[in-house]
């Protein structure tokens, strides 16, 4: 595969930095909201570490922080398909090999709580940014490793977590079968769909996944995504992102601090490119 790396000082057209700014990064934590890239990097970080702002363009906010020692970046995709696509060919171009995106869902199944987490192994592709890179016949599948790191940090820290597959839809309303938009129209296509993925076993709904595991794949890259549940759609279409799922947040951002520390001691996290 051909990899076209970006010079060292070249500032990145979306993101806005340049590889040279990563300071060695290879692992990217990726949150949707750009408000939640400074927090989330503050979280993660080793205690006493340094938190640095790299850039703030667009749907993208990035910082550094280090775990485990080792600088690992945290940076926004902002909502959608098409901006983590973009996130991701740059990100690739200033050396990052390994992705774990960090979202809000709303669950399907019942068993799962708002709060919860959801670590997903594959998506149903129901975006378009993926079909730019391969084939609808091609899977939307995680990283094995970065999911069984999720898996084991997850474990390891006692948070209340689901492993299964991912509806990612382009849109909010129709895409995951919601009524209570501007004009209640979900298409013929999307009627009744929410019963069909239940049906075959899909955990969630949310909007990014499928694009970032299609295009990381088509990168020679390997991504992990887990998700905080906000929305539990057997009782409503609300979202609620409210004390339940604060009091929750810890949890997930300590399975992320764990997946990355384990990729740092079994995979080639360390070796660079
Ligand atoms: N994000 C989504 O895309 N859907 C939900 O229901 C909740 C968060």
């Amino acid at each position: 595969m051909k990899r076209n790396y970006a010079a060292a000082d070249e500032v990145l057209y979306h993101v806005g930095f340049s590889p040279a700014e990563l300071e060695g990064a290879t692992v990217a934590v990726l949150p949707g909201d750009p408000g939640r890239a400074e927090p989330l990097a503050e979280a993660l970080g080793d205690s006493g570490g340094d938190v640095r702002k790299l850039a703030v363009h667009r749907e993208y906010t990035s910082y550094l922080c280090q775990i485990g020692g080792v600088e690992v970046l945290v940076c926004s995709t902002g909502m959608g398909g098409p901006s983590v696509a973009i996130c991701l060919e740059e990100l690739a171009r200033a050396g990052v090999r390994y992705l774990i995106r960090v979202g809000t869902t709303g669950a399907i199944q019942p068993g799962i709580k708002l709060g919860d987490i959801i670590i997903n192994k594959a998506a149903v592709r129901l975006d378009g940014t993926g079909r730019h890179y391969a084939p609808l016949a091609f899977p939307a599948v995680a990283s094995f490793t970065v999911t069984e790191a999720l898996i084991a940090a997850a474990e390891a820290c006692g948070a209340p977590y689901h492993v299964g597959i991912s509806a990612s839809s382009d849109t909010f309303w129709p895409g995951q079968e919601r009524y209570d938009s501007f004009t209640g129209y979900v298409r013929k296509a999307f009627r009744e769909s929410m019963a069909e993925w239940q049906q075959l076993g899909v955990l969630n709904y949310e909007m990014e996944t499928a694009a970032l595991f299609v295009t990381a794949q088509a990168l020679g890259l390997k991504a992990g995504a887990v998700c905080g549940v906000v929305a539990q759609r057997l009782s409503g279409e609300g979202v609620n992102a409210g004390a339940v799922y604060q009091k929750a947040l810890h949890l997930q951002e300590a399975t992320v601090r764990g997946a990355v520390l384990k990729l740092q001691k079994e995979a080639d996290v360390l070796c660079g490119l």
